[in-house]
């Protein structure tokens, strides 16, 4: 089980309360897609992703980039059980998608990017270090099924 101390729950909870889903989910979704364009591959349905600007500008990019959020604040409310919680997405990216799990990493360091960009001198090396040991205990979480 994974122990949080008392400052790694109050600032998990504390950035996701001010974070706003609608701006950080695109931007970090898109980012990771112009990034890494390998990632494109499992959103094929998503049509034009041809260039930064047309990622950028895909609406079907910022509404899944906000439903990845919403995965993470449903990781937030359940931090003392996030394996068990995040059961069956587990199951839809590995069995179903087939996401190869190095991408976890990807779109998580692209997310720390974004919130660390918003956040500016209130992104200390101890929050950084609270948001990304969360990140790290969400994709363990998300691979689950591949072990
Ligand atoms: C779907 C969360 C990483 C590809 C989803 C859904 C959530 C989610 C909440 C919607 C599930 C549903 O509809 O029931 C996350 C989280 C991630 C993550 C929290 C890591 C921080 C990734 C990565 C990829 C990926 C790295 C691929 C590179 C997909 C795809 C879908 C999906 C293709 C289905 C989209 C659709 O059919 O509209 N994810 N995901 N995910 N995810 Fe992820």
């Amino acid at each position: 089980m994974v122990v949080w101390t008392d400052f790694e729950t109050a600032t998990i909870k504390d950035i996701f309360s001010k974070l706003d889903s609608e701006v950080v989910g695109p931007q970090a979704l898109a980012r990771c897609l112009i990034v890494y364009p390998w990632t494109q591959r499992y959103f094929a349905k998503f049509g034009n992703l041809y260039n930064a600007a047309a990622i950028m500008g895909n609406p079907m990019v910022a509404a899944h980039g906000k439903t990845v959020v919403q995965g993470l604040e449903l990781a937030v409310k359940n931090m003392d059980n996030i394996k068990a919680t995040y059961a069956d997405l587990s199951v839809l990216h590995s069995e179903k998608l087939r996401v190869d799990p190095d991408n976890f990493k990807l779109l998580a360091d692209c997310i720390t990017i974004v919130v660390a960009a918003q956040m500016g001198a209130g992104f200390t090396p101890e929050v950084q270090a609270a948001f990304q040991k969360f990140l790290a205990v969400v994709i363990s979480a998300l691979g689950k099924q591949y072990h």
